[in-house]
């Protein structure tokens, strides 16, 4: 009793230091005068390059091109400054649970039953994920073709301005020695590096708690060469046919706040494009509504075939993420991911903790909660929004005392199971279907259980006794009801203790889906759209597996290296001309 009374005393001030802080990041924002509501743009404007996305790859890539040409960047989201659901580490979940049409994150469904969100917001999923800050490994690097030293200097030129060491309290403590107690060995303390065993991450919250995104990244602009649009969702690429070759990427047209049509066309020049940063959901659904893509499709929805495609939109992944709640008896701070266990076996195994004071409400749990879609009380098909409000209901009805503890999970790497995505709407606003597939392929899931047991593993340690009830056995902490209905087992016919069942009926997502517009498969290794003239595609919808225990790191670096890239070749093309 006397722990709890203590907890609330604990939140109540940390809900004041957490106020303070929403305060001071609105003061914060940067004085971006190349940033403009779409509703002031002319009707028709030209330019040496068009971003369509102004997301976690699409920033910087802005950033870099306008250096030395003139760039337009749209992004169909507002800004994240000013906005202390963005900013704040403690707002969490904030965006996420807000299902407005103005949300700065879309919830989508996917057809697997799981709920998931896209960003809708300049800075991409960088202004809504859980910080997490990881490089890629040099053998993805390599697989990949990247030039390795470019990454790195890619990396760090977005290191300087976004990543931060994380201070490592009592649960990430104890999460790190149960981690290497259970073997996940050796501890590589506080890196970026991606290796084997357990290690501290990079965080894009710093010290103080506050969010830098890769809007941050646009510091970096010339602010002469670069015009950013927000409210700007694209609604059409317009390609050149006629007399051409292939099909010629020459223009875009993007709808205003008012609905008002514009047009944006590529200024002549052999070597200006167009470049496509709509996320893992967005590129190739922007690609099919623009004519490129499975004839079938693009038929059954009258648009205009202008490459017929049938790659565009396979491929998608989304890596499953399976969690235990863990309730504790002594107190445990605020914290999303910090430290991480590697695997050899390709599961990653990471932590939360704390209750989440977003809304100003200490029952919640936060990256888990039913408010953001997190239901995993039910099988994935059974998460109905009937489901969901009940569980929002249960979780406001909780003694706070439920939800003193943290959450130990873990990540399926890869993964290889995958599915595909289809349009329902000419509309670029409306979400695709889209079909992950989870745990199709029997490795995704024989990873899952070995997590799960090392996550036992941990619970189990030493290191984590203070954290953990030593009345609570295992096979009830996987099925726990009274006190905290959370990792209750859903209820069905097939129900049973086995964890090859736990991982399929408690599946969620960790965010990192996906694929799409795959390189070899939509794109080639330059990123050019097969098939097309002057139109590539730069984000996390290119990758076949997703990089480092978490993206975000490396989905910045490629927008940094493509721009590099793109103007190093450019310029020595045109030395060669002269
Ligand atoms: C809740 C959550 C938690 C996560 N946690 C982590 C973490 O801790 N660590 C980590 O590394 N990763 C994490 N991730 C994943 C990571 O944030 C994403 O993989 C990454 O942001 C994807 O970047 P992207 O550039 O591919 O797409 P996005 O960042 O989504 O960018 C796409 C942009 O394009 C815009 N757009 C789409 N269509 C159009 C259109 N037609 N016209 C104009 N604009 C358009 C969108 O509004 C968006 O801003 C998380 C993600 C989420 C959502
Ligand atoms: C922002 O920049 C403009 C142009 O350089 C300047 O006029 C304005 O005073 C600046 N505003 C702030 C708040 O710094
Ligand atoms: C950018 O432009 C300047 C001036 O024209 C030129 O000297 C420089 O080489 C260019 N750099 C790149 C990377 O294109
Ligand atoms: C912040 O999130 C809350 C809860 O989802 C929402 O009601 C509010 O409108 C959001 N505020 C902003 C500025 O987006
Ligand atoms: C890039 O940096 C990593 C460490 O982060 C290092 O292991 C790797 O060798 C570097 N690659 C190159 C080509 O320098
Ligand atoms: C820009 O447009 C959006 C959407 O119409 C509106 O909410 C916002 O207030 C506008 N901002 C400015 C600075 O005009
Ligand atoms: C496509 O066009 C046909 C003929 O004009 C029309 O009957 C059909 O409803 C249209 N389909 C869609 C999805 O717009
Ligand atoms: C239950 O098992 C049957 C037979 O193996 C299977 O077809 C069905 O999908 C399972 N149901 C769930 C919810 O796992
Ligand atoms: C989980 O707990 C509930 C309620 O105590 C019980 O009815 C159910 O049988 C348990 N399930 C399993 C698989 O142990």
């Amino acid at each position: 009793m006397g722990t709890i009374g203590w907890w609330k005393l604990f939140g109540a001030a940390f809900a004041g230091i957490l106020f303070f802080h929403g305060f001071c990041a609105s003061e914060n924002a940067p004085n971006y005068t190349f940033m403009h509501n779409a509703t002031s743009a002319p009707p028709i404007s030209y330019y040496d390059y068009i971003i369509v996305g102004g997301g976690t790859a699409g920033c910087p890539l802005a950033a870099t091109l306008s250096q030395n040409y003139s760039v337009l960047l749209l992004e169909r989201g507002g800004s994240p400054y000013g906005n202390s659901n963005i900013s704040n580490l403690a707002a969490f979940g904030a965006s996420l649970s807000d299902l407005s049409p103005t949300s700065p994150s879309q919830r989508f469904i996917s057809k697997d039953g799981v709920i998931n969100a896209r960003a809708r917001v300049l800075g991409g999923g960088s202004c809504l994920n859980a910080g997490f800050y990881t490089r890629a490994a040099p053998y993805y690097v390599r697989e990949v073709g990247w030039d390795g030293r470019l990454a790195n200097e890619s990396y760090e030129w977005v290191e300087k301005v976004v990543a931060f060491e994380p201070p490592i309290k009592q649960w990430q403590s104890a999460v790190r020695d149960g981690l290497v107690e259970a073997g996940v060995v050796p501890f590589n303390g506080f890196t970026y590096d991606h290796m084997y065993g357990t290690k501290v991450g990079g965080t894009i919250f710093d010290q103080d708690g506050l969010r830098h995104t890769a809007a941050d990244l646009l510091q970096y602009a010339n602010p002469n060469g670069l015009t950013v649009l927000l409210h700007a969702p694209v609604h059409k690429i317009l390609f050149r046919i006629k007399g051409k070759p292939r099909p010629v990427a020459h223009g875009v047209v993007f709808r205003d706040a008012s609905g008002v049509k514009h047009r944006a066309y590529l200024k002549r020049g052999p070597k200006n494009e167009i470049i496509i940063s709509s996320g893992a959901l967005g590129s190739p659904q922007l690609l099919m509504l623009s004519g490129v893509g499975p004839a079938d499709q693009l038929k059954a929805h009258n648009i205009t075939i202008v490459l017929d495609q049938p790659l565009v939109g396979q491929g998608m992944s989304d890596n499953p993420m399976n969690a235990i709640f863990i309730p504790s008896p002594a107190p445990v701070e605020l914290s999303l991911i910090q430290v991480v266990g590697i695997t050899q076996f390709g599961s990653y195994i990471e932590a939360a903790s704390g209750a989440n004071f977003a809304g100003g409400s200490p029952r919640d749990y936060g990256m888990f909660s039913p408010k953001i879609g997190q239901l995993s009380t039910v099988p994935p098909k059974e998460r109905t929004p009937e489901a969901l409000a009940k569980a929002v209901e249960l979780e406001a009805n909780l003694d706070e005392a439920a939800f003193k503890g943290g959450f130990i999970l873990e990540k399926v790497m890869g993964p290889v199971s995958t599915g595909h995505l289809e349009i329902l709407t000419r509309n670029p606003n409306d979400n695709p279907s889209v079909t992950f597939n989870y745990f199709k392929e029997p490795l995704d899931l024989q990873r899952c259980v070995q997590g799960i047991s090392t996550i036992e593993k941990i619970i189990e340690s030493k290191a984590f006794s203070k954290f953990r009830y030593d009345v609570i056995t295992i096979p009830a902490l996987l099925n726990m009801t009274a006190s905290s209905p959370i990792n209750l087992l859903p209820k069905h016919a097939n129900a049973s203790t086995s964890l090859e069942q736990y991982c399929k009926d408690t599946v969620m997502t960790i965010w990192h889906y996906h694929g799409g517009c795959q390189v070899g498969k939509v794109v080639d290794r330059d990123y050019k759209v097969l098939g097309v003239d002057a139109l590539r595609v730069i984000d996390g919808s290119t990758f076949n597996y997703s990089p480092g225990t978490n993206p975000q790191a490396t989905v910045m670096m490629l927008g940094r290296y493509m721009g590099v890239r793109i103007l190093s070749e450019r310029l020595n093309g045109d030395t060669q001309n002269n």
